[in-house]
């Protein structure tokens, strides 16, 4: 196990009702607020309301910026930071999912720094200080309810990238999983999908004496497996919701990363995907990951059996390891092809015209290579995209 400083500061409320109490949570930060959201699901499913209601109750003002896409774009940061600047906002309220808090997380960097947000997301500059944050989440995905990231695409060349900082952990964030019964089934695939790589892109790792986190990483994968069904055939059952919000929460808190060295290659990857071609990040993770994972197993093929039999129930062939890491590799594509996900791009409808400019963007044209269980660089980016077609 290597050296680690664990500290994930963000205040998690979880459980039924628990969005009225937005007003009054909210109220300890500021006394004006943006409310931040998306294309309209909070409306549909009436959190809309309560979270007004609630802010009006407790005495909090608030000036409403909505219109958030999946994929969160740098123009609608921009217009954000010009909104606080212009009615002195000095904390943000995030109602929606990742791409909302991930453009919320945009606006509080961008508010107090002089020159253009996009500088932290390419590393031209660093973060000294943001906004307060706070979060009602909708859909157990991202894991940005208690990241320290965001990620953001500039429409200008479809660069999608990712900054992680201290300073952006939300101050809470609201769990209620009744909230996430609208979810149409493939935005709650997509979700898992999402929830999975975040453990898997922890768990293939070189550390040694790991057992713990393991353990951890094991559990957390089999509830989802074991629930994930369960909600696309009863979207609204509680207890099922509940552990899949909490396992979405658990997956990217940090605290699986815990003492070992994490890969996020095809996370690196799959940002090129969606960068250019704007599918849901769960879906791009689950035609990446599979090809990753034949690309690399090779590294350790202890570690990729040791999957297939701790999460998959493989049984353990002693005498053909290799046989029984393929098997794990194959049952985790037959999971996302079975709760309605694609699993190589022609099923996303993604030609292969453009694997080279993917490979490219993702490896700054082959100056660095993604990933730490095994370092790529353009070359592998490319043939992993190709095991991907
Ligand atoms: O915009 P609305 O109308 O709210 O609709 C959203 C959106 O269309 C809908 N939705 C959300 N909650 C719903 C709902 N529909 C019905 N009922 C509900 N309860 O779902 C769609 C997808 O929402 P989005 O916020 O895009 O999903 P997700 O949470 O998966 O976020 C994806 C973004 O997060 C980034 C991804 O790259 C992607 O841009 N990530 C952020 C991370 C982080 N900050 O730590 C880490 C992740 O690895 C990831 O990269
Ligand atoms: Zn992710």
């Amino acid at each position: 196990m290597e050296n680690f400083v664990f500290q994930n500061p963000t205040k998690i409320i979880f459980g039924k009702g628990t969005e009225t109490q937005v007003g009054a949570e909210t109220k300890k930060h500021a006394d004006k607020v943006l409310l931040h959201y998306g294309s309209g699901s909070i409306k549909k499913s009436g959190l809309y309301d309560t979270v007004v209601k609630s802010l009006k109750e407790a005495g909090v003002e608030f000036v409403e910026l909505a219109g958030v896409q999946p994929n969160p774009r740098l123009s609608l940061v921009h217009q954000g930071i010009e909104l606080c600047r212009k009615e002195g906002i000095k904390f943000i309220l995030a109602v929606g999912g990742g791409s909302v808090i991930d453009s919320a997380k945009a606006i509080a960097v961008g508010v107090p720094y002089e020159g253009d947000v996009w500088d932290f997301y390419i590393g031209k500059a660093q973060v000294k200080e943001a906004l307060g944050v706070g979060v009602v989440l909708t859909i157990p995905a991202a894991g940005s309810e208690s990241s320290p990231s965001s990620v953001i695409t500039n429409e200008d060349g479809w660069y999608k990238r990712g900054l992680t900082t201290d300073h952006i952990f939300p101050r809470f964030a609201i769990l209620n999983p009744e909230f996430t019964y609208t979810l149409p089934n493939y935005q709650t695939a997509c979700g898992a999908a999402d929830i999975m790589a975040h453990i898997m892109e922890r768990y293939f790792t070189n550390t040694k004496d790991v057992e713990l986190t393991d353990r951890l990483c094991e559990a957390t994968m089999k509830t989802l497996i074991n629930n994930v069904p369960k909600a696309l055939v009863n979207p609204t059952d509680y207890a099922v919701r509940a552990e899949i919000m909490w396992t979405g929460t658990v997956a990217h808190n940090n605290l699986l990363g815990t003492g070992r060295e994490e890969d996020w290659a095809s996370h690196a990857i799959e940002h090129e995907i969606s960068g250019i071609y704007d599918i849901a990040h769960g879906a791009g993770l689950a035609i990446v990951f599979p090809a990753w994972m034949q690309y690399v197993y090779k590294n350790d093929v202890a570690r990729f059996a040791q999957f297939a039999s701790r999460v998959w129930d493989v049984d353990y062939n002693f005498f053909n390891p290799e046989e029984t890491a393929l098997k794990g590799i194959q049952k985790l594509k037959e999971f996302f092809s079975s709760i309605g996900l694609p699993v190589s791009l022609r099923e996303a409808g993604i030609d292969d015209s453009r694997l080279e400019e993917m490979a490219d963007k993702c490896t700054g044209s082959d100056t660095y290579t993604v990933g730490s269980f095994v370092k790529l660089n353009k070359k592998a980016v490319y043939d992993i995209l190709t095991l991907a077609k």
